[in-house]
């Protein structure tokens, strides 16, 4: 598995978060060196679970955590100094709740919008090779039923200032890519799941509330479809981008921006799904659309298909299976354990500076 001799230096942003401890794993199993930075937020769900995720990599020395608010211009230029050189950097971390954008918009503009300014002149002003960035399927705004999105779907009207912060994103990536002429690349995410996902997320909310007795909102009275991302099809995909040579040699283009969509998949049908894997009947409630939300996404992912071999083939069953398993068996034992421990937990405490 190890490939050393193509061993290289990452920066991943978010690293503590739901993707960013997905890639950093993988990275490390491939023999990479990880420097790490999240600042452990509490913004919409319980940081334990961040120190969790990071206590799996307290014993490799190719991970390195540094703690600093990407907002901070000046820690991020110090971030220059402490790492030197960096080959690749795949930026994940925002605030990406879409539902508490509207009640905290200052926090989007400064962890997405600020954040993605300093990560870019930090990219610029490296001799990093690679910028990967995560954008949303939030960029699209509302479709109708059936509406198909390609990359190339106009995106001007987004329906929460989390999608626009991921528009902000986009074009300020862009103007980055045609002024310095080096390698940048988008992915628009939609709707990632499985084992550590984040609590604010839909299946881990359905699967929480079963487990503990209480019923379940089916947001727009139920009728709820979306494309459904499975986390490993996510991160096979993102460490073949960090592979993929960039071919691009006119920076008068829009740099390369991808979908990365799973199956299409109704909510009920994931309902069921949940239900079978914890072998427990949820209690529905049925209740309107919250505003800011979207019912319906239904990614085309074939250029990323063609481009990076993206190849989202978990199906939904066996993605609900492999997350209820980890909620029962590990989530809710890791989570007691932090809780009980969280003062003495030195490795770990250690491990955060
Ligand atoms: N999970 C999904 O379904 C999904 C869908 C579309 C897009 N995305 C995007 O993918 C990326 C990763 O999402 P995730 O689900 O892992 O979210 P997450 O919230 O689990 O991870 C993001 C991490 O960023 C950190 N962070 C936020 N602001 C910071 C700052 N100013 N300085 C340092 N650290 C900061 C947080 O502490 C958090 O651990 C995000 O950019 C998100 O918008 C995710």
């Amino acid at each position: 598995m190890k490939d050393l001799k193509n061993k290289k230096i990452f920066l991943v942003t978010g690293s503590a978060g739901f993707v960013g401890y997905h890639v950093t794993k993988r990275l490390l199993e491939l023999g990479h060196i990880v420097h790490g930075i999240d600042l452990m937020t509490a913004s919409y769900y319980d940081p334990l679970l961040k120190e969790a995720r990071l206590n799996v990599f307290k014993n490799s020395s190719n991970y390195i955590h540094h703690k600093i608010d990407l907002a901070n211009t000046a820690a991020v230029k110090k971030i220059q100094t402490d790492v030197g050189n960096i080959d690749i950097i795949i930026h994940l971390a925002a605030q990406g709740c879409v539902l508490r954008s509207f009640e905290f918009p200052h926090e989007y503009v400064q962890d997405n919008i600020v954040s993605f300014q300093n990560i870019l002149e930090l990219y610029s002003s490296n001799k990093s090779k690679k910028l990967i960035y995560a954008s949303s399927s939030s960029v699209y705004g509302q479709s109708k039923e059936g509406d198909i999105i390609k990359e190339d779907k106009k995106n001007d009207l987004p329906v929460s200032i989390y999608g626009a912060s991921k528009i902000a994103n986009e074009v300020m990536a862009q103007a980055y890519y045609s002024y310095y002429k080096k390698p940048i690349t988008g992915i628009r995410f939609f709707k990632v799941y499985g084992p550590w996902a984040r609590p604010d997320t839909v299946f881990f909310k359905f699967v929480d509330q079963i487990y503990n007795n209480k019923p379940i909102k089916l947001h727009n009275f139920g009728k709820i479809k979306h494309s459904f991302t499975y986390i490993d099809d996510v991160v096979d995909c993102l460490i073949k981008t960090t592979t993929s040579i960039e071919t691009r040699n006119d920076f008068s283009l829009r740099h390369p921006i991808y979908n990365f969509g799973g199956p299409h998949v109704l909510l009920e049908d994931c309902v069921k799904a949940i239900e079978k894997a914890m072998n427990k009947k949820a209690r529905k409630e049925h209740v309107a659309l919250p505003d800011g939300d979207r019912w319906y996404t239904f990614a085309d992912s074939s250029l990323a298909e063609r481009d990076l071999e993206f190849n989202p083939n978990t199906s939904i069953t066996m993605g609900i299976k492999n997350f209820v398993e980890w909620y029962l068996t590990d989530y809710v034992h890791i989570i007691n354990n932090l809780k009980k421990s969280k003062y003495s937990n030195s490795a770990l405490k250690n491990k955060i500076k």
